[in-house]
């Protein structure tokens, strides 16, 4: 995969990144997750799946891997993988996200998975294990699902400390969720410290079901920010396994563009999402080898203008895809 840069940031990124979110936990909302693992949660298991899967990743061309205080143990497995394949600090771009905290005590099911504070104590105690664990390879720390709700784009004491992590030299960034993700970015652009622009990335969810954020994206990248862009697989739901009969006409669409392209129904999802100008890193999900492989063949996929007007129906409102979002079981 040919490198590009991350924004304006002197990181360099790979077209397709890889996202621990299913990797680094027992419990996750994505189709089949438990499949996924084999039902095997034993640590040592689940991290050396996880570092099978990010061998795979790095040898595929992978060069950004993204993590987060609330993915379990994601970001120790990262560090692990990061020190036993010998990579240093600059070898690979790795960022990860503070402002959730992980309170499933290693289950699959429990009453809470995570609880959301972005409050400064929350921020200064998250650094401090995410240095511990990731060091110097931690080039990009990411508010977690930052919305309007959570007031973090105006609580001035975190916005003050973000600043001074970002003169220690780590690019501050934020993901967005939710149904009103393009006002967040849009506020988040407004967002100076000492008359500079705080945030230098945000993280959005783009995919041919929610598309609400496209203009607040490609108004980033312009911007000089760097846009990751998740779900792009709306949580398995664009892959062959969403079986989900109110989703059988959509379906019967993406594959007859598959056909057409020559490609799988997850190749095709992640190849327009890559056709987007604006998006610098779009991450893959995979928990298995085989999807993830199966994912990087989306850079082979000639995405044009048929298939942009043959899947343009497939978009759907915001409060409907994160509606249907928030049913999702954690299995
Ligand atoms: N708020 C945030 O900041 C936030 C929220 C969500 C995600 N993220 C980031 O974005 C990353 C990716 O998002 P995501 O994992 O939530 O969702 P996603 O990429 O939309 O979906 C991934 C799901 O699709 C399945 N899949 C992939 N390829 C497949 C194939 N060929 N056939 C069948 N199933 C296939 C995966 O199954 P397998 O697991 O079996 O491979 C996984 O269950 C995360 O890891 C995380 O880094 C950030």
């Amino acid at each position: 995969m040919r490198l590009r840069q991350l924004g304006a940031m002197n990181l360099s990124v790979s077209p397709i990144g890889i996202g621990l979110a299913a990797l680094g936990r027992p419990g996750y909302i994505n189709l089949g997750h438990a499949d996924d693992l084999e039902r095997i949660y034993d640590v040592a298991a689940m991290e050396a799946r996880a570092h099978r899967v990010l061998d795979a990743a790095y040898q595929g061309g992978v060069r950004y891997f993204d993590a987060a205080r609330s993915y379990g143990r994601g970001e120790a497995f990262l560090g692990s993988w990061l020190a036993s394949r010998g990579l240093a600090p600059g070898d690979v771009t790795v960022g990860s996200k503070w402002g959730y905290v992980y309170t499933a005590d290693w289950q699959v099911t429990a009453e809470l998975h995570e609880v959301k504070e972005h409050s400064l104590e929350v921020l200064q105690r998250q650094w401090g294990e995410s240095q511990a664990l990731l060091g110097a390879h931690l080039d990009l720390y990411q508010i977690h699902s930052a919305t309007l709700e959570s007031g973090v784009l105006t609580n001035t004491a975190v916005l003050d400390e973000l600043a001074r992590l970002k003169s220690t030299g780590v690019a501050i960034g934020l993901t967005v969720s939710g149904p009103r993700q393009a006002a967040v970015i849009e506020q988040a652009l407004e967002t100076r410290i000492d008359g500079e622009p705080l945030f230098a990335c945000v993280q959005a969810t783009w995919n041919l079901l929610e598309r609400s954020a496209g203009v607040a994206m490609a108004r980033a990248h312009a911007a000089g920010m760097g846009v990751i862009v998740k779900e792009v697989l709306a949580n398995g739901c664009l892959t062959e396994r969403n079986a989900a009969p109110d989703f059988a006409d959509k379906m019967a669409a993406l594959h007859a563009e598959a056909a057409r392209l020559e490609t799988t129904i997850d190749g095709l999802a992640l190849a327009g999402v890559l056709a987007q100008p604006w998006a610098s890193v779009v991450l893959s999900g995979a928990a298995r080898i085989e999807h993830l492989v199966s994912n990087l063949q989306a850079l082979d996929v000639a995405w044009d203008a048929e298939a942009d007007a043959k899947l343009a129906h497939l978009a759907e409102s915001a409060e409907a895809y994160w509606s249907r979002r928030s049913d999702l079981r954690w299995n």
